[in-house]
């Protein structure tokens, strides 16, 4: 328990403002219904170290059921499970928390906040074995991972095939900017229980390709170095899914879009590489 201790350096941390900030615009987009949503956050060690002081008495070993040995030693700031995005910014201390991975990078303990025996999210073995992924795509640039149920990407997959093909092609064709801000498409999943290993095996293996996973009948998990790339991503992603909902739902045949030439036109003039794969 922290409740007596000082805070103010944790408190003030802009990677934590920016956390909380993340958890209410999530809420606000309408992607957080209850406990809905995850965020984790990969500390930077000035960050941590900065923090130590007002760490509390470190919770037990937890071990995470599957080995993420990069990121030994590393710290999170991560959402609770159960916890709802509506009430982070006005009770951090209950729905948020920061965990320390050991060293052999396969157990958390809680060394800050979710307080009165909160737990870390159910999704933490995906959102880790993602940050593992990420780390190493990124050269250790990639600190975000965010999952929202964002409703129009959830709606989509009822409806178009499940493949990193047809969905990535119908985002980019949906809206012009789609091809800069994630050039290399968007992985899917197909349904399966959350909270498990199997999912956090298969959304990493996607992470591997894509900065961007779709979770049939579920949601959206996307990455990003920063709380404001990652949001843009999902946010990018869901107004996409949005357009082309809109557009199956308008009751007309389709009489122009996005071509494919128009697409490397996009790719070319804004300096991206675009997966090939899907033209
Ligand atoms: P948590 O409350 O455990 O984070 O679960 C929410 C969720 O969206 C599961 O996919
Ligand atoms: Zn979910």
């Amino acid at each position: 328990m922290c409740r007596d201790r000082k805070m103010d350096k944790i408190m003030q941390l802009p990677a934590m403002k920016g956390f909380i900030r993340m958890c209410d615009d999530g809420w606000l987009q309408g992607w957080h219904e209850r406990n809905g949503g995850n965020l984790s956050y990969r500390m930077t060690r000035e960050e941590a170290a900065l923090c130590a002081d007002e760490f509390c008495e470190p919770g037990e070993w937890t071990a995470i059921g599957l080995p993420v040995r990069s990121l030994a030693g590393e710290y999170f700031i991560v959402t609770g499970s159960g916890k709802y995005f509506r009430n982070v910014k006005s009770d951090p201390l209950h729905t948020i928390g920061i965990v320390e991975i050991n060293g052999q990078g396969d157990a958390w303990r809680i060394v800050w906040g979710l307080e009165e025996g909160g737990r870390p999210t159910s999704e933490l073995p995906t959102h880790l074995m993602n940050h593992s992924v990420r780390k190493e795509a990124t050269g250790g640039a990639n600190r975000v991972i965010y999952h929202c149920h964002a409703t129009n990407v959830i709606a989509l997959t009822y409806v178009l095939p499940l493949t990193d093909r047809d969905f990535s092609r119908a985002l980019w064709q949906s809206a012009t900017e789609c091809p800069v801000v994630f050039p290399e498409g968007v992985g899917v999943c197909p349904w399966m229980v959350p909270g498990g290993t199997q999912i956090a095996e298969a959304t990493s293996r996607q992470m591997e390709k894509y900065q961007a996973v779709i979770w049939a009948q579920h949601g959206l998990f996307v990455s990003g170095p920063d709380y404001d790339t990652a949001f843009g991503l999902a946010h990018t992603i869901e107004k996409s899914a949005e357009i082309c909902r809109l557009v199956m739902a308008a009751g007309q045949p389709v009489r122009q879009t996005i071509t494919d030439e128009n697409l490397r036109a996009i790719a070319r003039d804004f300096g991206v590489e675009l997966n090939e794969e899907f033209l």
